[in-house]
């Protein structure tokens, strides 16, 4: 499965702001709500939030942000997977997992040795993912939802 992320720009950003997940899914903020957030990091410290379109061929399938900050004081926040979404008519036909590799390798290739995410206990789908691609629970909880992490 070809899956690609190609960074936000002015010709797949309102595809991305109409994906969203499924009422009972109330794990990840709204596609907006992201985008304005990476804006306001990289004001602050620019390229340290780097959102992109997942694309399976030419149809936009979901939206992931990564967070690359080597100054953030939080080891936890240095390197992470900081949101990530399927759009809910496109969930449970492989394209989570194929993003999750093609983020995992984009982390590799910026020369990143340690990756971290955090899900809510409850979110029985995002952890079997996040499991099989190797991901571990650090133990810690951080606002109610558990650390992961992966050596690359
Ligand atoms: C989590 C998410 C990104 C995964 O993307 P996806 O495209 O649906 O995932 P895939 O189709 O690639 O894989 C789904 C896997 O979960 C499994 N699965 C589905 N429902 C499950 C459940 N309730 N419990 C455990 N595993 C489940 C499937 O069997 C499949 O695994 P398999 O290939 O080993 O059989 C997507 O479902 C999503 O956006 N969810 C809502 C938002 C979210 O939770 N984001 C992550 C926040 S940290």
């Amino acid at each position: 499965m070809i899956i690609k992320l190609e960074p936000i720009n002015e010709n797949n950003r309102d595809a991305v702001l109409a994906l969203s997940v499924r009422e009972d899914q109330p794990f990840v903020a709204p596609n907006d709500y992201s985008l304005s957030e990476a804006d306001e990091a990289n004001a602050k410290a620019p390229g340290t939030a780097r959102p992109f379109a997942i694309c399976a061929g030419e149809k936009i399938v979901g939206f992931c942000m990564l967070a690359l900050d080597p100054e953030d004081e939080n080891p936890v926040d240095r390197y992470c997977l900081w949101r990530f979404m399927i759009d809910k008519n496109e969930q449970g036909k492989g394209y989570g997992q194929a993003a999750l590799h093609e983020i995992i390798r984009y982390f590799k290739e910026n020369g990143v040795d340690t990756v971290y995410l955090s899900t809510a206990p409850a979110n029985a789908r995002g952890l079997h993912v996040y499991h099989k691609a190797g991901f571990k629970e650090t133990g810690e909880i951080e606002d109610g939802e558990a650390i992961f992490v992966l050596k690359l």
